[in-house]
């Protein structure tokens, strides 16, 4: 039996994506322990969440720090004290900084809602609404200092619902659940996916071992 990874899930938001990969975890569908979720809101709708999965909540806020690497330094702390091994980001909406960076080389992964390189950054959804394109879609995939630049791991398209944001984006949150869970579960039980980064790849080979 190979050893569960620990899990920390970033998310700045509702969670409905924290919720299925903790409930995902929970069943035993991802071979996984989801140790805790760091945001940026402590207000948000993924503490509340949390805590009645009995996770533990990192909640810190970059203004309370002098800069952003001390912000992460902070939360490098907490995680390191919960021998966290891999990030999931899902809807954190800032970009991961060299701390983190470096302390969690090739073992943090992202989630947004277009067809990457299409529609990086914030309101991917409206941003693809108003370009008016007929096909978008959900990526996964490895982050990097960029901004949704990561070597991309897993794709599925969806179909635009004509000019309509709140219909789109329940597809595009359907797929997402379902895409999300299925390529963490491929990541951490069958060694390297088809990542278009040789490093990427021959890194995930021995990732997890058996104990
Ligand atoms: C998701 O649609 C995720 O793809 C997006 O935020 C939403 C969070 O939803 N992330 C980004 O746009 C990152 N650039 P949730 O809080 O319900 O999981």
């Amino acid at each position: 039996m190979k050893r569960k990874p620990k899990v920390a899930v970033f998310a700045s938001g509702s969670g409905s994506n924290f919720q299925v990969i903790v409930d995902a975890a929970h069943s035993g569908e991802l071979h996984a322990e989801i140790v805790a979720i760091v945001t940026d809101k402590p207000l948000a709708l993924v503490v509340e969440r949390a805590t009645k999965a009995g996770v533990s909540v990192v909640a810190l806020q970059p203004k309370e720090f002098p800069s952003k690497a001390d912000y992460e330094a902070a939360i490098l702390t907490e995680l390191t004290n919960l021998e966290v091994e891999w990030l999931v980001l899902a809807g954190y909406m800032r970009l991961i900084g060299n701390t983190l960076l470096s302390a969690f080389a090739n073992r943090i992964v992202n989630i947004h809602p277009s067809l990457l390189p299409a529609f990086p950054g914030k309101d991917a959804i409206g941003q693809a609404l108003a370009y008016g394109v007929k096909v978008t879609g959900v990526t996964v995939h490895y982050v990097d200092a960029g901004m949704d630049t990561g070597s991309i791991i897993s794709q599925q398209a969806v179909e635009v619902v004509d000019g309509d944001l709140e219909k789109t984006e329940q597809r595009i949150h359907a797929v997402e659940h379902e895409l999300y869970t299925k390529t963490l579960q491929q990541l951490w039980s069958r060694g390297p996916l088809d990542v278009g980064h040789e490093g990427v790849a021959k890194f995930l080979g021995p990732a997890f071992c058996d104990e």
